[in-house]
């Protein structure tokens, strides 16, 4: 277990990984395109890996050298039969999405996971899925993984989604490929739109009006050369450091800044971060910044309603900031955190309460009470790589030792995360 302890200042620049999202959308998407798509700043972790190697095995030919990815497309109709069961390790992503494409196969397929994957709901891809054509099994009543899929014939489906979530809706917008005419999905609050992006990049048509986006059938997709944004949630570590640790001034460089994303920022500024955006080019259909941050005191704030699912994977990140905030932190409306990698919101209050924060678990969020200092003791990840990266922040404003268990699972998104943090003058190695 890494010992991690406060420092002095961080200062400097760096750059963070490829965005999770895109990466595992631009490898999909190359594999259905006619062509070879070439993607840049491919994310390093390995929840794109695990894309990357189910891919494979539905008989697409993937080179990858360090963070550029060849991705030799086959076509709509070109995947074939796996030989095994496809692993999508701890990725959601991968699972959720590839059983959008999956069910447009006139094969059988069978997905699974690792531990924590295979207890997280299903059904919210199932059930619409199915409703399209596909056949599809699971556990528990076809609601965990391992899923089985015998797809092909899909109809187009109109479907309100009862959550809000990027990963049903990309899964039923890449189904929709499959089937003939339009595919359309209301979301009750919008949800990161990589997908829709990335599908109009790569050539299909797109249709958006009154919070339903909507796809055409068996379109054309050609290949494209892609440059991942960096990745805000990743940044989002570095940026909460900065934010808490006194006397900071930290540059994170070319993060991706879809609207639907930088709900982080928002909610810092709002808190009183001291925070400067600069544009920069950016080589694919997401805009990008440098981002600079300096500390400075900190107010507490109210994260609610239509604003969770643009800050769902930063909530870690915004609950160690809060304990350093003055006033009460609330968080509600996201009790979707609880079906993430590990229960969020319960880890996360445990973690900090451990840490001697002033945490409170609600049904669907948490109530800080700050500042209030922080202690050293051991930080228990659950094997969730952003409760771990987020217990490792909340580490630097403690003065004494913090043992952070299972640290290899930051691994999963951000796997130089403490080569980052010493770059700036974080933890030693
Ligand atoms: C993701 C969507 C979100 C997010 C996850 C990545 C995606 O999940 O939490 O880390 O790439 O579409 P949900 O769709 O379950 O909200």
């Amino acid at each position: 277990m890494p010992r991690v302890t406060e420092r002095e200042p961080l200062r400097g620049s760096v750059s963070v990984p490829g965005d999770k999202s895109i990466s595992h959308r631009a490898a999909m998407l190359g594999a259905l395109s006619r062509g070879t798509t070439l993607i840049r700043n491919y994310a390093p972790g390995r929840d794109c890996l695990s894309t990357l190697e189910c891919l494979r095995q539905l008989g697409v030919k993937v080179e990858s050298q360090d963070t550029t990815v060849t991705v030799h497309g086959l076509g709509l109709a070109g995947l074939s039969e796996p030989r095994d069961v496809l692993d999508a390790g701890n990725s959601g992503t991968t699972m959720r999405l590839l059983s959008g494409i999956l069910a447009g196969q006139p094969f059988y397929s069978v997905i699974t996971g690792d531990d924590s994957l295979r207890d997280r709901p299903m059904k919210r891809v199932v059930d619409p899925l199915r409703q399209m054509g596909a056949s599809i099994w699971g556990r528990h009543g076809d609601s965990k993984a391992p899923l089985s899929i015998k797809g092909g014939s899909l109809s187009p489906l109109v479907y309100r989604m009862p959550v809000a979530s990027a990963q049903v809706k990309s899964a039923i917008l890449l189904a929709g490929l499959y089937a003939p005419g339009e595919t359309r999905v209301a979301e009750p609050a919008p949800s990161r739109d990589h997908t829709e992006r990335l599908l109009e990049f790569f050539g299909a048509t797109v249709i958006r009006s009154h919070g339903t986006v909507g796809v055409k059938g068996n379109p054309p997709l050609q290949s494209r050369e892609v440059e991942i944004p960096g990745d805000i949630s990743s940044a989002a570590f570095l940026l909460a450091a900065a934010a808490i640790v006194p006397g900071s001034d930290v540059v994170v460089r070319g993060v991706g800044l879809n609207p639907t994303r930088s709900g982080f920022l928002d909610v810092l500024r709002a808190m009183g971060a001291r925070l400067e955006v600069e544009p920069v080019p950016a080589g694919g259909p997401e805009p990008s910044a440098d981002l600079r941050i300096r500390y400075g005191p900190l107010r507490a704030t109210v994260i609610q309603g239509q604003a969770i699912p643009g800050v769902i994977d930063e909530i870690p990140a915004l609950a160690v900031v809060a304990t350093q905030a003055q006033g009460v932190t609330l968080i509600r409306d996201a009790q979707e955190l609880r079906a993430k990698e590990s229960d969020r919101l319960r880890v996360m209050a445990q973690g900090l309460v451990a840490m001697g924060a002033q945490v409170e678990e609600l049904p669907d969020g948490l109530e800080i009470s700050g500042p209030t200092p922080l202690h050293g003791g051991t930080a228990r990840s659950c094997g969730d790589h952003r409760v771990a990266m987020a217990l490792a922040v909340a580490a630097l404003a403690s003065p004494d030792p913090v043992n952070l268990e299972d640290p290899e699972c930051i691994a999963i998104s951000y796997p130089s995360f403490f080569k980052a943090l010493a770059s700036i003058g974080g933890y030693p190695l």
